[in-house]
C-alpha cells in the first residue's frame, strides 16, 4: 500500500506488485471499465483512468478508483493532479496497468505514472507492468529508469511492494526519495539494476525496514553534494534487510566538491549480507569521468552514522571501506558487532579521515580514528 501525499511518481516500471490491503469500502466508486476502460491489454484506457480520476477528485467525500481484473493499457503518461476537494482517495487494483510497449513513449514524458499536488491517496493491489522485457532495449542505451520517485512528499508510507526488473538493465533504482519528509518504506523485495533503494539530498526523517535487494546496488545514499548550495540529509533509519550478491551492501556516496550538504544521523541495524561486493562503503571521491573535481575535497560533513549488527559474507577482501574527505572528515563513526567476512581468507578494512568508535565484536579490526572531535 502506498500513502501518498504530495508528489510520487512511478517512473518506468518494469514489474512491479503492490501489496494487496482491503480499502475501506466507503464512499463513491468509480469502476474504470465503467468509464470506459478495457482490460484486454490492447485498447488504450488512458483517458477512462483520467475521467476516473477528475470524477474522484470532483466527488465530495472519500471515493474510489476500481480498476478490476485484466490488462490494461496505459498508452500515455497519465498526470494524477490534485488539488481535490473531496476526502481522500483510494485506487484499487485487481488487475495490471501496462505500459505501452514502445518504450519512447514514456522514455520521452516525465514518468509514466505521476501524482502531483496530491493529499490523502491510497493506492493497493495489482500489478504495474512497466513491460520493460529481455532485449527490448539493445541498441538503445536508454532505460526506463527510477520504478518509484518519491520527490518533494511529505508523510508517504510504501508497504509490501515488490520491484523486478533485471539485474543488468543501468540507472534502474527501485525506490528513490529526494526533499521528502517522513517517508516510510517496509516490508519490500528488490531485484534491479541500479540501487535498491537511493536516498539523496533534502530528505529527512526516512525510515526503511525490512528490505530484501538483490540482484542490484544495494542501499545507497548518494551523491550528495554536486553543488555547492545543496539541501543537506539527515535522520535515517534502515534496518532489517538482507542483501544478496549486490554490488555494494550500505553506501554513502559524495562528490569531490566543495559543498554545504550534510550526510548525518544514520543508523543502519541487522543488516545480513551474502557475497556483496562492498559491503559497507563510504566515498567522498565521487568523480566521474574526473570531470569538474579532481584534486578537490569533498565539503559533504558526514557525522553520527551508526552500523550496529552487520553480518555476512563480501565477495572482496576490502568489506569496509569509510574514504572521508581531507577537509571535512567523518566524525562519529559508530560501529557495533559488525561481522564481515571473505571467503577464507583474512578481510580488511580501509579508514581514510574517519574517526569514531566501536565496540562488540568487529571483523575484520576496526580501523576509526578516535577523536577529539567526537563530540558524540
Ligand atoms: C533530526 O533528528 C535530530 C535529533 O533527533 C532532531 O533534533 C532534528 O530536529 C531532526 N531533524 C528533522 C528535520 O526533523
Ligand atoms: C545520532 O543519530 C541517531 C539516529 O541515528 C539519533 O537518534 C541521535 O539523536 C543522533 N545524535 C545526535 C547527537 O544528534
Ligand atoms: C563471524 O561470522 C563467521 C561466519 O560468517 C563465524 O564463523 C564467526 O564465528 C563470526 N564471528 C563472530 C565474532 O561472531
Amino acid at each position: 500500500m502506498a500513502k501518498l501525499t504530495t508528489c510520487v511518481a512511478f517512473s518506468a516500471l518494469f514489474f512491479f506488485f503492490l501489496h494487496r490491503r482491503p480499502l475501506r469500502a466507503n464512499g463513491a466508486k468509480y469502476d474504470v471499465v465503467a468509464l470506459g476502460a478495457v482490460g484486454d491489454g490492447k485498447t488504450g484506457s488512458s483517458e477512462a483512468f483520467l475521467r476516473s480520476w477528475k470524477s474522484a477528485c470532483e466527488s465530495k467525500g472519500p471515493s474510489i478508483i476500481y480498476v478490476p481484473s485484466g490488462k490494461f493499457l496505459l498508452e500515455k503518461s497519465i498526470e494524477f493532479v490534485g488539488p481535490y476537494e473531496g476526502g481522500p482517495i483510494g485506487i484499487r487494483i485487481d488487475g495490471s496497468p501496462v505500459a505501452p510497449s514502445d518504450y519512447k513513449v514514456i522514455g520521452s514524458a516525465y514518468s509514466w505514472l505521476p501524482f502531483h499536488n496530491v493529499d490523502g491517496v491510497y493506492l493497493s493491489g495489482g500489478t504495474l507492468d512497466g513491460r520493460h522485457r529481455v532485449g527490448e532495449m539493445q541498441g538503445f542505451f536508454r532505460y526506463k529508469t527510477f520504478h518509484i520517485v518519491i520527490n518533494r512528499c511529505e508523510n508517504v508510507m510504501v508497504h509490501g511492494v515488490k520491484v523486478f526488473t533485471n539485474g543488468d538493465t543501468p540507472n534502474t533504482d527501485g525506490i528513490h526519495i529526494q526533499y521528502s519528509f517522513d517517508v516510510t518504506i517496509l516490508n519490500l523485495r528488490i531485484a534491479t539494476g541500479d540501487d535498491c533503494v537511493s536516498i539523496t539530498q533534502g530528505t529527512s526523517n526516512a525510515w526503511g525496514e525490512d528490505i530484501l535487494c538483490g540482484p542490484g546496488h544495494g542501499i545507497s545514499v548518494s551523491s550528495l553534494g554536486k553543488t555547492i548550495e545543496e539541501e543537506g540529509l539527515e535522520n535515517v533509519t534502515i534496518m532489517s534487510v538482507t542483501l544478496s550478491r549486490t554490488t555494494n551492501g550500505l553506501r554513502i556516496k559524495t562528490w569531490g566538491r566543495p559543498s554545504s550538504a550534510f550526510a548525518r544521523n544514520f543508523r543502519f541495524q541487522h543488516v545480513v549480507m551474502s557475497d556483496v561486493q562492498n559491503p559497507i562503503i563510504i566515498d567522498q571521491n565521487y568523480c566521474p569521468h574526473n570531470e569538474n573535481c579532481p584534486g578537490q575535497d569533498s565539503g559533504v560533513q558526514v557525522s553520527n552514522i551508526t552500523y550496529e549488527d552487520i553480518r555476512g559474507t563480501s565477495a572482496t577482501r576490502v568489506v569496509l571501506k569509510f574514504d572521508c574527505s581531507t577537509e571535512t572528515p567523518c566524525t562519529g563513526i559508530q560501529m557495533k558487532d559488525v561481522n564481515l567476512t571473505y571467503k577464507d581468507q583474512p578481510a580488511a578494512a580501509l579508514c581514510v579521515n574517519a574517526n569514531g568508535a566501536a565496540e562488540g565484536q568487529i571483523q575484520p579490526s576496526n580501523c576509526l580514528a578516535a577523536s577529539d572531535c567526537d563530540a558524540l
